[in-house]
């Protein structure tokens, strides 16, 4: 049995949850599931009372089961409980956090070897103390550097170092440059820091380091005054830069989310991008999100456009989506093109694997287990009419699969990244039922002064007993009001 501690992304709670979002969907689920998963810890991914789709309501359905509107967050735990060699348990990224800064860092440390899994408390798409989840940067970073500790001694995933990269978009941008350049040659859009020199005009978009969901994303034709937005920005980037120049350990200056000018791609802008989701090196999903008035337009893209099948006639089609997922076409034409996507998806994937795992040496990169890779088209920057594929962004999870959409493909993503993770920490970790077994890092796990006792067993290490009572009581004496944790 794997024990598996999965962490709730403070992103996918709002105050008003709005279940006719993408990322919510009606659920059946078993009652015993609802006790099991539906507390505080849950709050703001689950919705039991509620009045539209009736028909749901109604529909046949087994006695113990009820209905519900969950969060797609939720409904992985709930299916990841399912599998029969994992025991989770939920616990709030709040409470978790509160744990991670306790005192020195044991507290974290007792309490997340516990499991052998611990899932989601690293994402990092969006800035942790802007959306005011850390109080500030210090803490962030002092959270960073203890679940690097425990990611010695347990799969921590996503991993920290890594996961807080794919914040920094221009350092990402700028691998994905080498990429194409030397990988795929292939076109990209130019980007840059946004300085005094640099145009803002329509052919041209500004967007910020550590953002999702388009939030740090300007275009000219809809910014009410692009010039006096483009200097305030600016001036931002400049306080942040000479800061970092005046005083290179200043934590906020080194951290700071620069604002980037790149070239506008009217084909992203027009018919969107392909989210293309990789899980332990294979495509296992692509789905088509196309900019409309109102939010996106999201379908599955079981069949696309070959590059040179992206005729005028094509891309003139008035629905802009269609152009992104096929209609009709032969099925070696469908193949073909197909191939093709998923082919400059994964050497793209493989090149990236190689930079991450080359920067950190003995390090496993993030992307061999999960990337969501969105991927478009732009005409070729070289002489050639055509078009190039060319990789918008990478993400690693923090939500957002388009469930209620697409619901066989995020559910295929779901169940194909816990086996991934399963695979894992397998591979790199031993599991034995009765005791733990740590193959690394002999240090004091005897947090709570308490409860642990270990021998050195050739380089293992061996946990032979623990109360958690004791440790429990310990953090409530710092302020921690409740916590849930299976007895050994
Ligand atoms: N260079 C560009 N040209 C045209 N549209 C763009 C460009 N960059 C981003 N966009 C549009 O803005 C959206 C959000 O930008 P993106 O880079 O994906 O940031 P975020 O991480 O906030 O989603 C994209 O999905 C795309 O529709
Ligand atoms: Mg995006």
């Amino acid at each position: 049995m794997v024990r598996m501690l999965f962490i709730t992304s403070p992103g996918s709670i709002r105050p008003e949850p709005n279940v006719e979002s993408t990322d919510w969907a009606p659920q059946w689920i078993t009652r015993q599931e609802e006790q099991a998963y539906f507390d505080d810890e849950t709050a703001g991914l689950f919705l039991t009372e509620w009045s539209t789709k009736d028909s749901f309501v109604t529909g046949a359905h087994p006695g113990d089961h009820c209905p519900v509107f969950l969060h797609e967050s939720l409904l992985m735990a709930i299916r990841w409980s399912r599998h029969a060699d994992v025991d989770l348990q939920i616990v709030s990224f709040k409470h978790f956090a509160q744990v991670a800064l306790m005192g020195d860092g044991r507290v974290l440390k007792e309490y997340g070897c516990r499991f052998d899994i611990v899932y989601g408390g690293c994402e990092y798409t969006t800035d942790r103390v802007e959306a005011g989840d850390f109080r500030n940067r210090q803490d962030e970073l002092r959270y960073i550097a203890r679940m690097e500790v425990l990611a010695r001694s347990v799969l921590v995933w996503p991993p920290p170092q890594e996961s807080f990269f794919y914040r920094q978009k221009l350092a990402l941008i700028r691998r994905l440059e080498e990429v194409a350049e030397c990988t795929t040659w292939t076109s990209r859009p130019k980007t840059s820091i946004l300085l005094n020199k640099s145009q803002f005009t329509e052919c041209t978009v500004l967007k910020r380091e550590g953002s999702d969901q388009s939030k740090r994303r300007i275009f000219h034709d809809s910014c009410r005054n692009p010039q006096k937005t483009a200097t305030d920005l600016c001036k931002s980037n400049q306080k942040i830069l000479a800061k970092r120049q005046k005083k290179p350990d200043d934590l906020e200056a080194k951290h700071g989310m620069l604002w980037m000018v790149q070239d506008l791609v009217p084909e992203l802008r027009k018919y969107g991008e392909y989210r293309v989701y990789v899980v332990a090196g294979k495509v296992v999903s692509v789905v088509g999100t196309t900019p409309t008035e109102g939010g996106w337009c999201i379908k599955d893209c079981h069949g696309v456009y070959g590059l040179t099948e992206l005729t005028p006639e094509v891309l003139a089609n008035p629905e802009p989506h269609d152009v992104l997922v096929r209609q009709g076409g032969t099925r070696a034409l469908l193949e073909k093109a197909t191939k093709a996507l998923h082919d400059y998806v994964l050497m793209t994937h493989k090149a990236l694997i190689q930079k991450a795992e080359s920067e950190s040496p003995g390090a496993s990169s993030v992307l061999r287990e999960f990337a969501r890779i969105d991927v478009s088209v732009m005409r070729k920057l070289s002489s050639e009419a055509g078009y190039d594929y060319f990789v918008n962004e990478v993400e690693i999870p923090n939500g957002i699969y388009f469930f209620s959409q697409h619901s066989d493909g995020a559910e295929r993503v779901m169940d194909e990244l816990l086996e991934a993770l399963l695979t894992s920490a397998r591979s790199r970790f031993k599991f034995d039922d009765q005791r733990y077994k740590f193959s690394s890092d002999p240090t004091n796990l005897n947090a709570l002064g308490t409860s642990m006792a270990f021998h050195d067993d050739d380089d293992e290490i061996e946990i032979q007993a623990c109360d958690w009572e004791a440790g429990l009581i310990d953090m409530e004496g710092q302020g921690f009001e409740r916590l849930r944790v299976a007895t050994l």
